[in-house]
């Protein structure tokens, strides 16, 4: 069996189908070489809640505090890779662990470049999550729970989908006809409730200076 060296700080790990006769090629330039570059460290902040949470929300505002010190940041959300790379994927138990997994790798291989991920995928299987931790490696995944009460994401239903699937136009949706798995031990739980997006976001950077990950000056 072909296992996947380490691409930086991560795991070792085979986790998906391996064509034969593929070799590792080792690049030149390496993970350090590039964070040195950008002066700051890969990571994937992994954001997990219901739909309505304010994943995306507090995604794009992290991204826009890090930006602005001259971190290097890529947001990936579930709306839109599904417009792409998952186009092909829907919302069976089977397709969202696909769905995670193809996301905590390509996270994986941004991290390597040096970049901080920002996903926001619910997510909502906790065995999905413990893959997409052990795919990119325990020191570089921050996983935060993005907690609200269902009836607060439904009463925001900012997309319209808690109705359709409460009028069952919409089948298996996450917190009405589908489960979704609160995290055990998550890194960070914002209550989205009781925090504005910007509070949030604070705290998320707050963390990042305080792992290293960022510096506490412009990067
Ligand atoms: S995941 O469960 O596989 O992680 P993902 O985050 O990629 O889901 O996509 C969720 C988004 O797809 C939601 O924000 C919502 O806009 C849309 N969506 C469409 N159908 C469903 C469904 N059955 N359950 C949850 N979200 C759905």
């Amino acid at each position: 069996m072909f296992v996947q060296p380490d691409l930086g700080r991560g795991n070792a790990v085979n986790t998906g189908k391996t064509s034969s006769n593929v070799v590792w090629h080792h690049h030149g330039i390496t993970r350090e070489d590039r964070e040195e570059l950008l002066g700051h460290r890969g990571v994937t902040v992994w954001f997990t809640g219901l739909s309505g949470s304010g994943k995306s929300t507090i995604a794009d505002m992290l991204a826009s505090r890090l930006h602005d010190r001259g971190v290097l940041t890529a947001v990936l959300d579930g709306d839109n890779v599904r417009h792409g790379l998952n186009g092909d994927l829907g919302f069976s138990p089977g397709d969202r662990k696909e769905n995670i997994r193809r996301i905590a790798e390509v996270a994986k291989l941004f991290t390597s470049f040096g970049i901080v991920n920002i996903l926001a995928f619910i997510s909502p299987y906790r065995e999905d999550r413990d893959f997409a931790r052990l795919i990119q490696g325990e020191d570089d995944f921050i996983e935060v729970y993005v907690k609200v009460p269902l009836e607060v994401a439904e009463k925001r239903d900012p997309k319209g989908l808690y109705k359709k699937a409460r009028r069952g136009e919409i089948s298996s949706f996450t917190g009405i006809s589908a489960p979704y798995e609160e995290p055990l031990s998550p890194e960070m739980v914002l209550e989205t409730a009781e925090s504005t997006p910007g509070e949030c976001a604070d705290r998320l950077v707050s963390l990042l200076e305080e792992r290293g990950i960022i510096g506490s000056g412009r990067r």
